[in-house]
C-alpha cells in the first residue's frame, strides 16, 4: 500500500521531485492535506523526510516519501488531492519532468476527486502553456477537468498560484439518448 489508510475523507497531496524541501510545503499544506506524500529519485529527500518526521510536529500532516520516477510513483497512488510543485526547471539541476505538461497532467488528474482538487505550484515545468492558461480567470477545461484560479490566494507572496480542479459537469442527455 502506497498511501495511508483508506479513509475516505483523508486527503491526499502529492509532491514529485521534491529534493529537500519538505518542512515549509508540510507547514503550507497543512491547511489542505491530511497526509503530505513526497517524490523523488534521489534517497537524500527520503533522509530529508525522515529528519522531518522524527522532529514529530503533531498538528502537521503525516508524511510518507516514495523514492520513485514521478511518472511511475502515479501508478502507486490510489488518491490525489493536491498536487504541489515548485523550482523545477528542464536544465542543469533539474528534473525535465514536465509535471505541467499535457502526459503527466492527463495520469495526475485521473486520480483526483470530482470537487475540491487543488493545484499548487510556481508553474515550473509547465508544457503548451498550461499553467498559464489554468492561472487565467477563464481557467482551463481539459481531461474532463475545469482548472482555474481559487478565489483566494493566500500563497502569491511565495510565488505559488493555488487553482482549483473540478470535475467538468457532464452535457445534459437528451430524450433521443443524444448529448
Ligand atoms: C530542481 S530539483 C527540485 C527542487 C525542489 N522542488 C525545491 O523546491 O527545492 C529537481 C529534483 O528532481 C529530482 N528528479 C530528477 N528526475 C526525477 C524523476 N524522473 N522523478 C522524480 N524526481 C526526479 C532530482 O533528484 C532533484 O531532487
Amino acid at each position: 500500500m502506497e498511501t495511508g489508510p483508506d479513509v475516505p475523507d483523508r486527503r491526499i497531496a502529492f509532491y514529485p521531485c521534491c529534493a529537500t524541501d519538505i518542512a515549509e510545503p508540510r507547514e503550507i499544506l497543512a491547511p489542505y492535506a491530511d497526509e503530505v506524500v513526497y517524490c523523488d529519485v534521489d534517497p537524500k529527500a527520503g533522509a530529508a523526510v525522515e529528519a522531518e518526521r522524527r522532529a514529530r510536529h503533531r498538528r502537521l500532516p503525516e508524511l510518507r516519501f516514495l523514492e520513485k520516477d514521478a511518472g511511475q510513483a502515479l501508478g502507486g497512488l490510489r488518491r490525489v488531492d493536491v498536487l504541489f510543485y515548485r523550482r523545477d526547471s528542464d536544465g542543469e539541476g533539474g528534473s525535465r519532468v514536465y509535471v505541467l505538461g499535457d502526459w503527466y497532467l492527463r495520469r495526475l488528474l485521473a486520480l483526483f476527486p470530482e470537487r475540491g482538487g487543488l493545484i499548487i505550484t510556481d508553474g515550473s515545468n509547465q508544457r503548451g502553456g498550461l499553467f498559464r492558461k489554468m492561472s487565467r480567470t477563464s481557467g482551463l477545461q481539459r481531461y474532463g477537468f475545469s482548472l482555474a484560479p481559487a478565489p483566494e490566494q493566500p500563497l502569491l507572496g511565495i510565488g505559488l498560484t493555488v487553482v482549483r480542479v473540478e470535475r467538468q459537469a457532464a452535457a445534459p442527455a437528451y430524450e433521443d439518448g443524444s448529448a
